[in-house]
């Protein structure tokens, strides 16, 4: 059973996680000191997003050189050693693998754009105008505006599903595929583990470059890349193909694992686990509103549609998206906490969630995600979760020296790794403690998941391997609940306070206000 089954996946936004040369940004020396607090917490894994030369438009998703190291992260020899020192402690290492798009400065970009003999040009999506001069199409770019960029020199159009200084790539040219396939074989070549593919539904559009349809669901007010439904300029068929080529190439290294990020609709999901991704990011917990209802019809809907061989997996928080305990409020992020750790399939932790870390407010002044700038006052803005790790109550909440790259959220005086560490009841060590529960429990780490009931108040569940099983109850109110459950015989292994465990699981089951049970039923 690979790795990843197994364990919990660590997101670090490397930006801000730590900094070891004192220059305000997160760094590679500053993630190898810190990975013996990744040891301590007990993840498996830990993922980290781009770390290639990029001239940081979009914060390194805008590579120039795949095959390298941006200089305010290290150089190639740091990652050597970040890699050999993750190995050592047993944690694997992902990277970032972005094939849809480069940066506008990458040498092949620029090559493309010389002329359109280019040896390069195909490498890139190229169109002629529209016959009344404007963009070929419809399409838009995800952070705004037409994804097509007018090139006064070459007289064309290129395509950026991100932003223009991300141009996309053109995945049917063959040339194009082997070096992006050299990509991954030169990381593998180091001893990486895995990848995390950036924005996979992208890497092919429609061959015909037909128009996006009007999505009858937009309502003003809210981001206008929705007025189009993306049917043709994303998650085409046959990008199957390509897939099956990337997992391909990467199984000539025993199994690394695949994971490809793509928003779509659950049934859309299926064909990446067919062509070869090990499992597409299911971001349903992302979006959907915190209650116990809604939250079940995610999970049965989520569980039912995977065949066995699907493995699922399961996201709270990321660098794109506003923080967990933003979303459902402080109260409750214990409770959310449990239901990651305890759902069937591999969880991804978003550094900084075992804290409670929340999203914090940056002032116009400070903005510097380019998709505020391009779209600005709908809260489209990514800065709020990518500020630093809060590792001390000391100056910059020990993340650094210098003034950071993004404030410090207000609250680390309290909140930080520091205190939590030394708390018995933190949500530090509440994590800590499900990592270790989930990496010794069967019915935890790979046991078959069931419903039980979901009211307005409570969602409860079981997970099942041979003789154990498991009860996860979870109240999503700030009420305290009894459940009449006179069959229940059990004891509490896990309260989300950390303060019942050994309890017997008595009839009725008390639950305090925003608390989260882990039961080991007897029969
Ligand atoms: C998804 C990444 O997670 C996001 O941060 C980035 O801006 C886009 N893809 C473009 O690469």
């Amino acid at each position: 059973m690979g790795w990843w089954r197994r364990g919990v996946i660590y997101h670090i936004y490397p930006r801000s996680f730590f900094d070891a040369d004192g220059n305000g940004v997160g760094d590679l020396a500053g993630i190898a000191q810190r990975l013996d607090y990744c040891q301590w917490l007990g993840v498996s894994g830990v993922w980290l997003s781009p770390i290639y030369p990029s001239p940081m438009i979009d914060f390194g998703y805008d590579i120039s050189d795949h095959t390298d190291i941006h200089p305010l992260f290290g150089t190639l020899r740091d990652f050597d050693h970040l890699l050999a020192e993750a190995h050592r402690r047993d944690l694997r290492v992902l990277l970032d693998f972005v094939p849809n798009h480069t940066s506008d400065q990458h040498p092949w970009f620029l090559e493309s754009r010389t002329s359109r003999t280019s040896p390069r040009r195909e490498w890139y999506v190229w169109r002629d105008p529209a016959p009344d001069g404007g963009p070929p199409n419809n399409w838009r770019s995800v952070f705004g505006g037409s994804a097509w960029q007018w090139d006064e020199s070459t007289g064309q159009y290129y395509l950026h599903s991100y932003l223009k200084e991300q141009p996309d790539l053109n995945w049917r040219h063959t040339d194009v595929q082997q070096a992006m396939l050299d990509v991954l074989r030169f990381w593998l070549d180091r001893g990486v583990d895995g990848f995390r593919i950036d924005a996979v539904s992208r890497l092919l559009k429609d061959d015909q470059f037909r128009d996006d349809p009007p999505n009858p669901d937009y309502r003003p007010g809210q981001d206008p890349y929705y007025e189009l439904l993306p049917t043709f300029s994303r998650d085409r068929p046959e990008l199957g193909d390509i897939l099956r080529r990337i997992r391909q190439v990467c199984g000539a290294y025993g199994e690394p694992l695949l994971i490809g990020e793509a928003y779509l609709p659950m049934p859309r999901l299926i064909p990446y686990y067919e062509a070869g991704i090990h499992f597409p990011f299911n971001f349903q917990l992302v979006r959907t509103p915190w209650n116990p209802r809604d939250v079940r019809v995610v999970i049965d809907r989520y569980e039912a549609a995977l065949a066995s061989q699907h493995w699922p997996n399961w996201v709270l928080s990321n660098h794109d998206n506003s923080r967990v305990a933003s979303r459902v409020g402080r109260d409750q992020t214990r409770v959310a906490a449990l239901l990651l750790l305890t759902l069937r399939g591999t969880a991804t932790l978003y550094y900084g969630d075992e804290l409670g870390m929340v999203d914090v407010p940056i002032s116009p002044e400070r903005v510097q995600d380019p998709w505020e700038k391009n779209v600005p006052g709908l809260g489209l803005g990514r800065d709020p979760e990518r500020t630093p790790m809060q590792w001390t109550g000391q100056l910059h909440a020990g993340f650094t020296t210098a003034q950071p790259w993004l404030p410090v959220a207000a609250d680390y005086a309290a909140c930080n790794v520091a205190s939590q560490r030394t708390d018995p009841h933190s949500m530090l060590n509440l994590h800590r403690r499900l990592l270790h529960l989930r990496a010794n429990e069967p019915a935890l780490e790979h046991g078959s998941y069931a419903s039980l009931a979901a009211d307005d108040r409570v969602l409860a569940y079981q997970r099942e391997w041979a003789e154990q099983r498991f009860l996860v109850v979870l109240n999503f109110s700030s009420q305290p609940i009894a459940i009449a459950e006179p069959a229940l015989r059990g004891v509490i292994r896990l309260s989300t306070y950390l303060d019942r465990e050994g309890e017997p699981a008595a009839n009725p089951l008390s639950l305090r206000a925003n608390e989260g049970l882990l039961i080991e039923a007897h029969d």
